[in-house]
């Protein structure tokens, strides 16, 4: 088995579709696995330059390689379905990949309601913690309890160790900053999204070859906690990088990329290949900065480049500098 993985290292957002599509595109993966999260995530990913927004089902349904929501994940049976026929009727195949772990929660529509009246953490009200809650209560509902999931129910022990080598890309949903443990509690989402999370989806740990590391060249945060200071530099940002939810439509509140804060989550991570995301929206913007250490640079993007660069944690052995929506 060998296995890399996706994962974002900010408070999601952070790209992770795109270059889980760029990775497939090229990678020669037997699997894509979703390992957390719900239809709370918003992944969107260009396919032959036409755009998708997913949210349940990972980046390989585009390239028929199965695409698993793994055992870490909970399902919205509605979602889910709607999100099939959506991806079928643009032409892309769904009938014999799409999988679901049979030990995956589901999130019901009781889930949702509870969720619609959170006020305090500013959730995407998509049941995501309800759901949560009552797995580790003992009182969910998993994939292989619904019938109508019956078609796509799989083991993940029979997928993965019991036929030819496993080259599994693992996808990540919302990112570090956001992970129920290491996260700012109690303005976190309700699953682990670091690579502990990975493990748990029935991975051979010892199988885990790279660690993509996902940022933004800025931060964004959805969510009820004041996040944007207030200075006009940062909505030209949102403006400029569209920073509206994928999956709620709400603005992204954004701050100059905490340096301090990725380097934690790069180390506590082991990632080894670094992404920064949206390059091209600051030099729009033509303003570059940093919080923690707190630094501008003004509009000289090497000057940044070359500080991130230079002081970047050893484990990381590749920097990409990405200024393009489609690829990396
Ligand atoms: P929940 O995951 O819906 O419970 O939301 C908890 C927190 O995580 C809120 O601040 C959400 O805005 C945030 N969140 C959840 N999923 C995503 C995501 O995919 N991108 C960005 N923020 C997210
Ligand atoms: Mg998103």
């Amino acid at each position: 088995m060998i296995t890399d993985i996706v994962l974002g290292i900010q408070h999601g957002d952070e790209g992770k579709g795109k270059v889980a599509h760029h990775l497939l595109k090229n990678g020669n993966y037997t699997h894509c696995i979703r390992f957390n999260g719900g239809c709370n995530a918003g992944h969107t990913i260009y396919h032959n330059d036409k755009k998708f927004v997913t949210h349940h089902i990972p980046a390989s349904v585009f390239f028929g390689v199965p695409a698993i929501i793994g055992p870490g994940c909970v399902v919205n049976i509605d979602q889910f379905l709607k999100e099939l026929n959506y991806l079928s009727e643009n032409g892309i195949d769904v009938q014999s990949n799409v999988k679901i772990a049979k030990n995956a929660h589901i999130i019901t529509r009781a889930h949702v309601t509870e969720d619609t009246k959170d006020e305090k953490i500013g959730t995407t009200k998509s049941g995501n913690g309800p759901a949560y809650r009552d797995k580790h209560n003992r009182t969910g509902v998993r994939a292989q309890d619904i019938p109508l999931l019956a078609p796509f129910v799989i083991d993940m022990y029979e997928e993965l160790y019991q036929k030819e080598d496993a080259v599994i890309l693992m996808e990540g949903a919302q990112g570090f900053w956001l992970d129920v443990d290491w996260g700012d509690y109690p303005f976190v989402t309700s699953s682990n999204c670091g690579v502990g999370a990975v493990i748990n989806n029935g991975i051979d740990p010892r199988s885990i070859r790279d660690v993509w590391g996902i940022a933004k060249v800025y931060e964004t945060y959805v969510g009820k906690k004041k996040f944007q200071p207030d200075d006009p530099t940062f909505e030209e940002i949102q403006k400029a990088g569209s920073e509206f939810g994928a999956t709620t439509g709400r603005v992204r509140q954004c701050n100059w990329l905490d340096f301090k804060q990725l380097n934690k989550a790069i180390k506590m991570n082991g990632v080894n290949k670094l992404v920064f995301n949206k390059m091209d929206v600051l030099r729009e913007v033509k303003q570059w900065g940093l919080k923690n250490p707190n630094m501008v640079f003004g509009n000289d993007e090497n000057e940044f480049v070359k500080f991130v660069t230079e002081n970047m944690p050893e484990c990381v052995d590749e920097i990409f500098f990405s200024a393009s929506p489609k690829t990396i």
